[in-house]
């Protein structure tokens, strides 16, 4: 990346106008990446979103998208220009009301350059206007836009944003969203949060969704389609709305057993995790081909396929799990996944618990021993699984085990009381494994640091789940059940 040079000229020219004190002297461009050692040109320097308003049309026959992203954000240093992460083509941007010029760089930045530059502290709006053809747009050869034979759908991790809106794609940079798409009547729009309103003109419609609490930008989740959407209140007081597409054929019943039963689970939760953190909850399935579910915040997506086998509230309760851990309470830096699977994998352990299919300690004994010392399951570091691995089935289950071994070392009322605590102690920002740490030694009273380190950092099997030995008064070698063996092994998430 140059570096704009500003000349004295300019800069005094500027400081008049913006009464930038004599002192700024140095305005440079915003990083190109937030700063995360596993993605360094994901997000971005120089800036912090506070809003998305995207205002777009969508034409399925053609894979059309068009409209404008309406910015809110502030600036977090002096900026001579800043990046966007963007695939689909911009026809204009504005910063503050004036006409910016902007250039693509890299995979998929969208250098923009105001016209005046941007001292610190300072509220910007930024307007883009853009279209395009998002399944023909690639970054590092990849393309996360799914069509479906009705309409299309975004939801994937990391990268998800890219094909759809311009942003600072990255979980540290939260921000509310309006999102108002057009769709040919007789096709739906599904987002996140709350529909607001729904209009019809000149043979489109037009469907307005809110999320009213900071979401990371990719738990921003669009789909257009046919749908039957299904809506109600969870006993809990917890609106929902549910999203069926019209297309699943013989998976639709077992999609609807399982998500229907949304509003029983968020609440069941509730009772681990505290309040629904957010005004609204529910999933969809749309005719995807695709094999994954994403806890895209509140508004889950699911693959028709995971219900191939039947009813899967396993499934629906991890998702819903990630609505405190994960999108609630974000990730700081995508090392930090653990925050996000580990517990969402152990929620599905106390379901099954619940359900009578075998005990949060015996799904551990179980996960433990499935695994030989010299299966590669274990040369995985949940704490730090590094990018290739970041969804790795050790960042799940050797996930969860690490929450079973916490549990076993600080006893069941200090491990609820932080189960319980953290989404509170960091309600709609982000953390890290460091400071979750830091927080169950504060609940504890204990030092908890050889523990993570067995548990999450080192890349071997640790010698024996030996917190458990001690916590079971007489308790033999791990014996290893039968009769839930397979549950365990039909748990598939990812
Ligand atoms: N976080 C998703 C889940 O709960 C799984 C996931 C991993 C995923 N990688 C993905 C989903 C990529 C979509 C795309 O389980
Ligand atoms: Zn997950």
């Amino acid at each position: 990346m140059h570096r704009r040079i500003i000349t004295p000229g300019a800069l005094a020219a500027a400081s008049l106008m913006l009464a930038i004190p004599a002192s700024a002297a140095s305005y440079s461009p915003g990083a190109p990446g937030i700063g995360d050692p596993y993605y360094p040109d994901y997000g971005n320097g120089g800036y912090d979103v506070s809003h998305y308003d995207l205002r777009l049309q969508y034409q399925p026959a053609t894979d059309e998208l068009a409209g404008t992203a309406t910015i809110l954000a502030k600036t977090t240093q002096d900026l001579s220009s800043f990046d966007l992460d963007f695939l689909l083509d911009v026809s204009e941007v504005r910063v503050n009301g004036a006409k910016a010029s902007f250039a693509t760089s890299g995979q998929h930045e969208l250098v923009v350059t105001p016209k005046t530059p941007l001292a610190k502290d300072t509220p910007i709006t930024v307007v883009v206007r853009y279209s395009g053809v998002p399944s023909t747009k690639t970054a590092y050869g990849f393309n996360t836009w799914h069509r479906t034979p009705d309409g299309a759908v975004a939801a994937d991790e990391p990268e998800a944003a890219w094909w759809w809106f311009p942003s600072n794609d990255h979980p540290l940079d939260k921000a509310t969203y309006d999102v108002s798409v057009a769709v040919p009547d007789g096709t739906q729009v599904l987002s996140n949060g709350t529909l607001q309103s729904t209009s019809s003109k000149l043979g489109w419609t037009r469907y307005s969704w809110r999320e009213n609490k900071p979401q990371a930008t990719y738990l921003a989740t669009l789909a257009v389609g046919k749908f039957d959407i299904t809506t109600g209140t969870s006993e809990g007081g917890v609106p929902i709305v549910n999203a069926y597409s019209k297309d699943l054929g013989d998976n639709d019943g077992a999609a609807r057993a399982s998500v229907e039963r949304t509003g029983e689970l968020v609440d069941w939760l509730s009772g681990y995790f505290g309040p629904y953190p957010f005004s609204s909850a529910g999933g969809y399935v749309p005719n995807t081909t695709t094999g994954y579910a994403l806890e895209t915040q509140t508004r889950v997506y699911y693959s028709p396929k995971q219900f191939a086998k039947g009813a899967n509230t396993s499934l629906v309760v991890h998702e819903l799990a990630h609505q405190w851990y994960g999108d609630d309470v974000s990730l700081k830096g995508w090392k930090d996944i653990w925050l996000n699977e580990g517990f969402a994998s152990y929620a599905q352990w106390l379901w099954s618990e619940h359900e009578g299919e075998g005990t949060t300690q015996q799904l551990a004994d179980y996960v433990y021993a499935s695994h030989p010392a010299d299966d590669a399951f274990w040369k995985v570091k949940p704490g730090d699984p590094g990018p290739d691995n970041q969804f790795d089935a050790a960042v799940y289950d050797r996930g969860a085990l690490a929450v079973q071994a916490l549990r076993n070392e600080v006893g069941d009322d200090a491990f609820f009381a932080i189960l319980k605590g953290w989404p509170k102690e960091h309600a709609y920002g982000n953390a890290s494994i460091a400071d979750f740490q830091a927080y169950a030694e504060q609940v504890s009273g204990k030092s908890l640091s050889a523990l993570f380190d067995t548990w999450l950092y080192q890349p071997v099997k640790p010698a024996a789940p030996a917190a458990r030995a001690a916590s079971i008064a007489g308790a033999a070698a791990p014996v290893q059940p039968k009769s839930w063996k397979k549950i365990a092994a039909t748990n598939d998430v990812h």
